[in-house]
């Protein structure tokens, strides 16, 4: 029976997911597999047995991604199930950035005891006046999940929307509004934008994306928001742009010490996929991503393998994490030339690959666990 050792709490319907067959709870040794959502396993030790971390969520930097692969476990995400919380939480963002709602709440709050508060309220107005989004120009970095949704919603809010990812996905291409500029040099964006939002991961590429050079290019007055990871914007450089006026506010899900102590920061204490339903919509996707891999060796939304999928209509399937270099199929398919292979499938990712092989009977597998180069070797009967 597969285990699943749990390390936060998940929401019901996505441990409902889990057939009979499997054992689900947060205290067990030589588990399958882990569901996790922000928990940090970065200094957990692995279970031999380990096979798959699904976080349920998008962000993986609470995971150890190299030596996951480095030891054959497949990392998943559930990228797009939070979206729509956090493309919600991004437009309350812009729309506090740009009307001081805030600072108008706050005043309220200290007139509990005012007799006068219908008519104070007509004379104080006027300190929280702002603007309004229509007609204002947004730019998006990183349109991924996340990114698309928030470029679509400011389209119909009547923005301008510039959009820049040198990376973008094909499947995210088709889901982009034809009307959202697309950028090609960052640089465009920071000079044209009124608002700025990242939406980005967080590594070793990306930490403070925002920087000093970026703040210099923006225009002045310009509202940041960063509802992806804190460490994506050099604080110290943003305090400097903040105390200069170029920056006119700051709104951020990741609130640290430094950045709160300024009166233009805006922070929310990381609310962005914290809704019901997103956790639902997160827990779900985890669970079968699992499922699907436990069961069949088939990968979906992994960061660290190719996704590689395949019906299992044959008695037997080995499935291989291998390095990605010549020869390694040859050499598997050698090993099995006695076998009938029915189905075959070979993916990559960077440096690593993944073979899945469909057989007619049983094989002994141990010949091919001793290929250089062979990860991790998995089998499953139908
Ligand atoms: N505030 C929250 O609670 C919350 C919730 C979910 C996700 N997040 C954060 O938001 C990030 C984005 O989430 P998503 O679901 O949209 O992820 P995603 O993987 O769907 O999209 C990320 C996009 O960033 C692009 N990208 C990567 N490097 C880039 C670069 N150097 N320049 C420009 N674009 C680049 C990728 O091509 C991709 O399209 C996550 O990594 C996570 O850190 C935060």
């Amino acid at each position: 029976m597969p285990k699943i050792k749990l390390y936060n709490n998940i929401a019901q319907i996505g441990l409902d997911q889990f057939t009979p067959d499997y054992e689900v709870n947060e205290n067990m040794e030589d588990e399958d597999a882990i569901l996790v959502r922000s928990a940090n396993l970065h200094d957990i030790e692995y279970s031999n047995n380990l096979k798959a971390i699904a976080r349920a969520g998008a962000g993986v930097n609470n995971i150890d991604i190299d030596t996951c692969t480095k030891k054959g476990i497949a990392v998943f995400n559930t990228p797009g199930a939070n979206s729509n919380a956090v493309k919600e939480l991004v437009f309350a963002g812009m729309l506090l950035a740009s009307r001081d709602i805030y600072h108008g709440i706050e005043w309220i709050q200290t007139q509990k005891e005012n007799e006068n508060i219908v008519k104070d309220v007509e004379k104080q107005k006027k300190k929280y006046a702002g603007h309004e989004l229509t007609g204002k120009s947004l730019g998006v970095i990183g349109c991924g999940a996340i990114g698309i949704q928030v470029a679509n919603l400011a389209l119909r809010f009547g923005m301008k929307v510039y959009g820049y990812d040198p990376y973008m996905s094909v499947d995210a291409a088709w889901n982009l509004s034809r009307y959202v500029n697309h950028v090609t040099n960052i640089d465009d964006l920071y000079r044209q934008c009124d608002f700025i939002t990242i939406h980005v991961p967080l590594n070793d590429a990306t930490k403070n994306f925002i920087n000093k050079d970026s703040f210099d290019k923006m225009k002045d007055g310009v509202k940041l928001l960063n509802f992806a990871r804190g460490g994506l914007v050099d604080e110290d450089a943003l305090l400097d742009a903040l105390d200069a006026n170029k920056v006119a506010a700051y709104v951020t899900d990741f609130p640290s010490l430094k950045v709160i102590q300024n009166d233009k920061v805006i922070a929310i204490p990381h609310l962005g996929a914290s809704t019901e339903e997103s956790e639902e919509n997160c827990a779900v996707k985890a669970a079968q991503e699992l499922m699907d891999y436990l069961a069949y060796g088939n990968i979906s939304n992994s960061v660290n393998l190719p996704n590689a999928k395949m019906d299992m209509n044959s008695p037997f399937r080995i499935t291989c994490i291998h390095e990605n270099k010549p020869k390694m199929i040859s050499q598997i398919t050698d090993i099995l030339k006695d076998a009938n292979i029915e189905n075959l499938m070979n993916k990559s990712k960077k440096d690593i690959a993944y073979t899945i092989i469909d057989l007619d009977s049983e094989v002994d597998t141990t010949p091919i666990e001793k290929i250089n180069g062979m990860i991790r070797v998995s089998t499953y009967k139908k």
